[in-house]
């Protein structure tokens, strides 16, 4: 059965992206939040970007205003009932994302393809929990969503190919290249990011280099274009902290583990960007300071 009507719960970083990019491919979108202010700040955020994408001649104005009328919000999980394809992108805790799964196998209908954005669980737990894994899948995106062109596209051993592959071609009707992974612990990006990540809080812990010169080093001298302090403030240093217990569980390597200093900051509700405060101080968000650490 073809995909007409897509849910997203959760309209934070994640969400609100994941929400925009599915309506301008040309879905209907149900946003879901617990949160009213969460929920009003997404898509203020929705709106935002949208005016951004007109005002550089990517979008017509009508095209933009069609696309802000196919996000239809809401506070109420029973709304997801009309949905062919629901995409949880709520907080990185396991036991949350279960028993919300658990409420979607019940609301949802018997059709209906489940995907979890998270970037460290295993998805199969999720579509046992869900009591439907054959419709189970990861659809990771990645932030910006707006902006940034992959999907990896999660299966589990239980996920059927029907199930599997409306995902593939959901992912590209929103504009972005999928890629196939499997369902080992942070695919295949924060396989690989997550380490390097945390090698630069490491490297900063023994005195490498400062906040500032290890972020200009990897910046100008590798041509990525955030170096590892931006970036982790950009992704949130509670998600990252999330994704690190998920990774070192798995594997009991030292690569995998939070350095001190990420725990220490996340304990004090420095989460990077989004709070204000992590390795850099955004009381001025176009010129962050690096804080004293
Ligand atoms: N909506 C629409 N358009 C937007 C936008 C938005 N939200 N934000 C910016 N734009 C537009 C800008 O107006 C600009 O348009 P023009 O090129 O026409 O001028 C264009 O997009 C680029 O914007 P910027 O100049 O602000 O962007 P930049 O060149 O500085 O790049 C970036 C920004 C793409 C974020 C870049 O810094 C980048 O790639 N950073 C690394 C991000 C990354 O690694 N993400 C992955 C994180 S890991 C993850 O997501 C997985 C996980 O599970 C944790
Ligand atoms: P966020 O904290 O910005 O947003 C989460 C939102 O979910 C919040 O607005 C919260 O109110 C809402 N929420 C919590 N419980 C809910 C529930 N039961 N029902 C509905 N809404 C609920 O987090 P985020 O950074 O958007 O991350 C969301 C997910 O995406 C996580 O699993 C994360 O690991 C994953 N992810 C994050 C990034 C990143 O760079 N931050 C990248 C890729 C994937």
């Amino acid at each position: 059965m073809a995909i007409q009507n897509v849910g997203v719960i959760g309209c934070g970083l994640m969400g609100h992206g994941i929400a925009q990019v599915a309506a301008q491919g040309g879905y209907e979108v149900t946003a879901i939040e617990t949160d009213p202010a969460a929920l009003e700040k997404g898509l203020k955020r929705i709106e935002g970007s949208l005016a951004k994408l007109v005002e550089k001649a990517k979008l017509r104005s009508e095209e933009a205003s069609a696309v802000r009328n196919r996000v239809h919000p809401s506070t109420k999980l029973s709304d997801a009932a009309t949905c062919d394809l629901v995409i949880e992108a709520i907080v990185e805790n396991l036991d949350v994302k279960k028993k919300l799964f658990a409420e979607l196998g019940r609301v949802t209908p018997a059709h209906a393809i489940l995907a979890s954005n998270t970037s460290s669980f295993p998805i199969a737990e999720m579509g046992e929990a869900s009591g439907r894994p054959q419709k189970m899948v990861g659809l990771h995106f990645f932030n910006p969503v707006q902006l940034m062109g992959l999907v990896e596209v999660v299966r589990t051993p239980k996920t059927e190919e029907s199930a599997f592959q409306a995902a593939f071609e959901f992912a590209r009707r929103c504009g972005k290249t999928p890629v196939a992974a499997k369902d080992t612990p942070g695919f295949i990006v924060n396989r690989l990011l997550v380490p390097y990540l945390l090698d630069a809080i490491r490297a900063y812990e023994e005195g490498v280099g400062s906040i500032e010169d290890i972020d200009s080093a990897m910046k100008l001298g590798c041509g990525y274009p955030m170096g590892p302090f931006t970036l982790l403030d950009f992704v949130g240093l509670d998600t990252t902290y999330y994704i690190t217990h998920v990774m070192y569980d798995e594997f009991k390597e030292r690569r995998f583990a939070s350095p001190p200093l990420l725990k220490r900051l996340v304990m004090a509700g420095w989460y990077g960007r989004k709070s204000g405060k992590g390795f850099y101080d955004y009381a001025d968000p176009d010129n962050p300071k690096p804080n004293p650490l």
